[in-house]
């Protein structure tokens, strides 16, 4: 029996090839439709479309599965950390012990902003939301770093992007934050560890060798999710070879969102709602299940995980020991958990297989480290970087990628005559 699938049309059979992945997912592969039948495909949201073929990350949203290259979320999440998780995504292996070494040292190299830059970030207002500033400086470097504007992604290119990025990224976010609070920035000192060093670019402080590491495991959890809005932003980007900063300043423009990466601000600005409001979650849950009222459940629900995610199942961990480890009682993680339980046993959330996501239980842990809330989304960008820099890299590496253009259904007005002002 052949492995294709067959679709009737009008009489007519075409007939599709179906490819494998490597988990034996299967995909009908539509690239020679139109051209033997005249028909598109559409697909709202892209629920059922593959946009490529890719080797870094795997997800199972049925089983709650998250691999990066192979290797299991829970176990990068207990035992590597940020830095050799993004060698892994980046490289496809992890490092040995000289190449962990050589990665961190390039990093090392790039942990200074050019003054036009700093000049840059000094020109926002102290209360411009941190995702714009990120985006804007980021696109910003490409006038700094024109070696990196040519169509060819050389290997040099490629080798001096993830590094670079993941230097400055971080200085970026800190230097912003310190002009926010009316402090001088603190220079980048990498001999601290990647997320010592930011924590410390931050708050100018002793920096609790737990804190640094509940950071470096959310960084690690939130690496990277292959074909989210973000990544797949990134690869639409990178497709028509804009530069690598236009490429991730387009890719933190879409993780802004709500309904994306800007989840884990609206979580902790919809707990302190409840909270004002007296504490009665359950009114809440009643309000997200009212299709008149426009309300969501923020932090929970996913396009993909359809049974829970696995970043969130760590995080929940993680947010328990850090709040003890720094004795912070937060109120909010009583209404956080008060929802969840409430929440998980309601017909209507589990009908619709809806769990808390990575972001249900994030901002808690932020906000006990002293972030503040309006920088959450920033935080997921610090995390995403070395994954939207793997899909950038894969597709510029993958010989027969095609720029992105989909087509359309169109159902506008069919010619008409154009008529002069006065005849209006
Ligand atoms: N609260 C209440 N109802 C919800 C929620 C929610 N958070 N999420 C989904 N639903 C309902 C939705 O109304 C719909 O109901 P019905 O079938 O009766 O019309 C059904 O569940 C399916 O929802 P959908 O919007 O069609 O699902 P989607 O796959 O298009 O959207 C989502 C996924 C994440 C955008 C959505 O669940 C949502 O808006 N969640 C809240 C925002 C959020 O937490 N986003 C972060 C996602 S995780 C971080 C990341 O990787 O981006």
């Amino acid at each position: 029996m052949s492995d294709n699938a067959k679709l009737e049309f009008k009489g007519e059979v075409y007939e599709l090839p179906v490819i494998t992945g490597t988990e034996n997912e299967k995909a009908i592969d539509i690239t020679k439709l139109r051209a033997q039948s005249g028909l598109i495909t559409i697909d709202n949201g892209f629920m059922n479309t593959g946009s490529c073929q890719s080797k870094v990350t795997f997800l199972n949203g049925e089983k709650g599965i998250l691999r990066y290259r192979g290797y299991p979320i829970e176990q990068l999440a207990e035992k590597s950390d940020f830095v050799e998780t993004s060698y892994l995504l980046y490289n496809g292996e992890l490092p040995t012990k000289a190449q962990r070494e050589a990665f961190y040292a390039d990093i090392t190299k790039h942990a200074k902003l050019p003054e036009g830059v700093k000049n840059i970030l000094n020109q926002f207002p102290a209360d411009a939301h941190p995702m714009g500033v990120v985006s804007a400086t980021v696109s910003a470097l490409s006038g700094f770093y024109p070696e990196f504007l040519g169509p060819e992604a050389t290997d040099e290119v490629k080798e001096r992007a993830i590094a670079q990025l993941m230097a400055q990224v971080k200085i970026i976010m800190a230097n912003f934050y310190r002009k926010t609070v009316g402090k001088d920035p603190i220079e980048s000192n990498p001999a601290l560890g990647y997320s010592k060093d930011f924590l410390n670019m931050m708050f100018d402080g002793e920096v609790d060798d737990d804190v640094a590491k509940a950071l470096d495991t959310l960084l690690i959890l939130h690496a990277d999710h292959e074909q989210n809005c973000s990544a797949s932003t990134v690869r639409v980007v990178g497709s028509s070879h804009a530069n690598i900063f236009a490429s991730i300043s387009a890719g933190i423009d879409a993780l802004w969102g709500q309904l994306h990466g800007g989840a884990n601000q609206a979580v902790l600005e919809m707990l302190e709602e409840i909270k004002a409001d007296g504490g009665d979650y359950e009114k809440f849950i009643a309000k997200a299940k009212d299709k008149n009222d426009p309300f969501r459940l923020m932090g929970f629900g996913h396009r993909v995980y359809k049974n829970f995610d696995p970043r969130a199942k760590i995080i929940k961990v993680a947010c328990d020991t850090i709040l003890e480890k720094l004795n912070v009682q937060d109120p909010l993680l009583d209404i956080a958990k008060g929802l969840e339980e409430v929440a998980l046993k309601d017909e209507y959330f589990v009908q619709r297989n809806l769990y808390p996501n990575v972001d249900f239980y994030s901002g808690i842990i932020y906000k006990a480290l002293g972030i503040p809330t309006n920088m959450f989304t920033a935080m997921f960008v610090l995390g995403r970087l070395p994954g939207w820099l793997s899909q950038w890299k894969e597709l510029r590496e993958d010989g027969t990628a095609k720029i992105a253009r989909p087509r359309q259904v169109y159902t506008g007005e069919t010619e008409r005559n154009y008529k002069d002002i006065s005849e209006r």
